[in-house]
């Protein structure tokens, strides 16, 4: 391994996890509602942020583009402000050097959701090549097309894309191949301030994607949603700042009540929420899981016996969220029989479940759809679902952490495990669970760097 210790953290098996902990904002909707500032002609105050990676990169994007960033990830700066809390005044948005952009942008995805505001603003933009968890191809076209259909112009070069805005953006009617969640965003993001209507069928309607719709509404646009996946969006001349908390993390929390049932544990995380976790907890309780949910969190926790094994499939919102898929899998290595695993949403997202298979489970994949419906990536040579034989002891083994949601997993797996594990590569998990070996530790975890 050439990674250096600060990214290695032994984790000693066979505790379960007790206690509590608490969950911030969303990791899929901060960073968005950062961006919609820069829609703003007034300061944006954005609280309950939590200080992740892709947090700090786009407050670096942001500076980048002349915004003032206040407040803290950390402790407050000025008496007052909150720590959690960020204050965004875009009065002053201009243009970066490319290269400056290139190297904040660093291997986060959120860069692309900056086109349609510096459009607006400055009438141009560069977007370098975007990084993001490996767990399929992950194309941008859909991003590309529906802003050329707004008017944009796009020009590729070997250094990432350089869009102009000839005039101003036109609204426009789009059908979106699928619902992506990014591409929806790009679709509200450009459409606020564009002229005329915009009507966005088979968009995606993820609670952060309504979020992100509640911060564009303050902020003084005017958005619809219908019940078929349609969204409208009449454009406006301007738009002001807002004042929003973020919605808490349902990936993080759901991670949270997946690793207290692997470890026959008990978990409070203060934070989560039934109504954008309902689909969740539904599968939790089929697996075997029992939770309580309280006005300010709930708690999940293994009642003893045996899990049950179950069929699931992921999907768009509100179906079973593909990101909830991996550890929830971790668990399913301990429940009694054949669970089948469908994911439909990314081509290659149970590539991580090899190394489960190193640590002792038994988890078939497959290029067939099992289960429910066939999807897009049936008969294409994409190993997208899975038979997971159970229940099986595992044991610690060295451990490669391939992307975010899988890395949280394999420190699922090793928690669970006998013995002890080495898992490398930590650091991704930065990108998405705040202060997570902290949390660890809170919740009775032993973890330590080698
Ligand atoms: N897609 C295309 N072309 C595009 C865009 C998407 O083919 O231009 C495909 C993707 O390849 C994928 C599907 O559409 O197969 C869905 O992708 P989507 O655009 O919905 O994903 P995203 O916006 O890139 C966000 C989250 C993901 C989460 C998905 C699905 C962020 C920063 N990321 O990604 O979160 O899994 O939506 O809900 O919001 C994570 O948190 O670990 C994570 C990967």
């Amino acid at each position: 391994m050439t990674d250096s210790p600060a990214d290695v953290l032994l984790v000693h098996g066979g505790a379960p996890l007790e206690g509590e902990i608490r969950v911030r904002g969303a990791k899929n909707l901060v960073p968005k509602a950062m961006v919609a500032a820069l829609l703003g002609s007034a300061p944006s105050r954005l609280r309950n942020v939590p200080d992740i990676r892709d947090v700090r990169v786009v407050r670096g994007l942001l500076q980048l583009h002349g915004v003032t960033v206040r407040g803290g990830l950390g402790s407050p700066q000025t008496p007052g402000e909150e720590s959690g809390e960020l204050i965004l005044d875009p009065s002053h948005v201009e243009s970066a050097n490319v290269a400056d952009i290139d190297a904040h942008a660093g291997s986060s995805r959120i860069p692309i959701l900056f086109c349609g505001p510096l459009l607006h603003r400055l009438g141009h933009a560069f977007i370098p090549g975007l990084g993001g968890c490996d767990i399929g191809g992950r194309p941008v076209d859909f991003h590309f097309d529906v802003l050329r259909q707004f008017g944009a112009t796009i020009e590729k070069r070997a250094d990432g894309q350089y869009l102009e805005a000839p005039q101003r953006l036109r609204g426009t009617k789009i059908e979106l191949p699928y619902p992506s969640v990014g591409s929806t965003e790009q679709v509200l993001l450009t459409a606020v301030l564009a002229e005329g209507v915009t009507e966005l069928s088979n968009a995606a309607v993820e609670p952060e994607i309504e979020d992100l719709i509640c911060v564009l509404q303050k902020m003084g646009a005017i958005i619809s949603m219908d019940t078929d996946r349609t969204i409208r969006i009449t454009g406006v001349d301007s738009l002001g700042g807002y004042n929003h908390s973020a919605l808490p993390d349902r990936l993080e929390a759901a991670s949270w009540a997946s690793a207290a049932l692997a470890t026959e544990g008990s978990v409070y995380v203060r934070g989560a929420q039934q109504k954008s976790m309902m689909t969740f907890l539904n599968t939790y309780r089929k697996v075997g899981g029992a939770f309580e949910i309280g006005d300010e969190g709930i708690r999940f926790w293994h009642p003893g016996g045996p899990l049950n094994a179950i069929a699931l499939e992921t999907d768009v919102h509100p179906g079973f969220q593909t990101d909830w898929q991996q550890p929830l899998v971790v668990a399913l290595t301990q429940a009694s029989g054949l669970s089948i695993v469908h994911e439909t949403v990314y081509e290659s997202r149970l590539g991580f479940t090899s190394a489960l298979n190193q640590m002792g489970a038994h988890i078939q994949l497959y290029r067939e759809c099992l289960g429910g419906m066939p999807c897009r990536f049936g008969q294409r040579n994409f190993l997208h679902s899975a038979v997971v034989s159970g229940p099986t002891k595992l044991q610690g083994a060295d451990l490669v952490i391939p992307d975010l949601r899988g890395g949280f997993s394999y420190l699922i797996a090793a928690l669970a495990a006998q013995g002890t594990s080495r898992v490398h590569g930590i650091d991704l998990i930065n990108r998405g669970y705040e202060n997570f070996q902290q949390k660890l530790v809170e919740l009775g975890a032993k973890v330590e760097r080698p």
